[in-house]
């Protein structure tokens, strides 16, 4: 079913830090490039710049500490409490540093997004940009995924490569991979509010706009 233009995708974003990948959707939402609306975005870092890049444009912003409960499942729940009272059906990943567990992936099955700075199953984890560059590779990039039970791993909407530099530093070309991530994630969203995507097992197939 496509979904009417009145209806707008209610997401969910977890976010630990800065934030540029929440801004990217907040404005792809607001300039009406996405059918879909940020309904809540929750940090589990009272400190996360996210926090006050949703205050500032009137978005509920979320504090769900891990240390404030006994178990990784009492924590998701909360989560995953917040995201039921905003009515949530699509939950974007953005920068959010804790690997994701049962309660949660029992919640949204396959409505989990991640976007993850390397071109997947290549360099998963942490620093990806930097292993990328260690390791001599001539293209890097980014990859928009459906998050499963093993890190960085589930399957893959989109990508978007970037060619790498004879001199390219880390933070250069961390730069100009997150200039791909502003641009895909936001599209990856958009084919959800669509309901263009379809799972076969790993494979992602998208359908055709107005196909049913
Ligand atoms: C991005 O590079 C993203 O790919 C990775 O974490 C970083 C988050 O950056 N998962 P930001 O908080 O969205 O600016």
């Amino acid at each position: 079913m496509l979904m009417s233009s009145s209806k707008k995708l209610p997401l969910g974003i977890l976010a630990s830090g800065r934030g540029s990948n929440l801004q990217s959707i907040l404005d792809a939402s607001q300039s009406g490039q996405l059918d879909a609306q940020v309904a809540v975005v929750i940090s589990d870092n009272i400190h996360a710049q996210a926090l006050d890049r949703a205050r500032k444009m009137g978005i509920p912003a979320v504090v769900c500490e891990r240390s404030h409960f006994a178990s990784k499942e009492a924590f998701e729940q909360s989560i995953v409490k917040e995201l039921h009272r905003h009515h949530v059906e699509l939950v974007c990943l953005a920068g959010f540093m804790r690997l994701i567990g049962k309660t949660l992936l029992t919640a949204y099955p396959h409505k989990i997004l991640n976007i993850h700075p390397a071109l997947l199953p290549a360099f998963p984890g942490l620093s990806a940009q930097s292993q990328a560059l260690d390791y001599g590779v001539k293209v890097a990039g980014c990859t928009v995924h459906i998050v499963d039970d093993r890190v960085d791993h589930g399957p893959i909407i989109l990508q978007s490569a970037v060619e790498v530099r004879d001199d390219d530093t880390v933070d250069a070309l961390s730069a100009r991979i997150l200039e791909e991530e502003h641009r895909i994630y936001p599209q990856a969203i958009q084919l959800f509010a669509e309901n263009r995507v379809r799972m076969e097992g790993r494979h992602i197939k998208l359908r055709s706009k107005g196909e049913t």
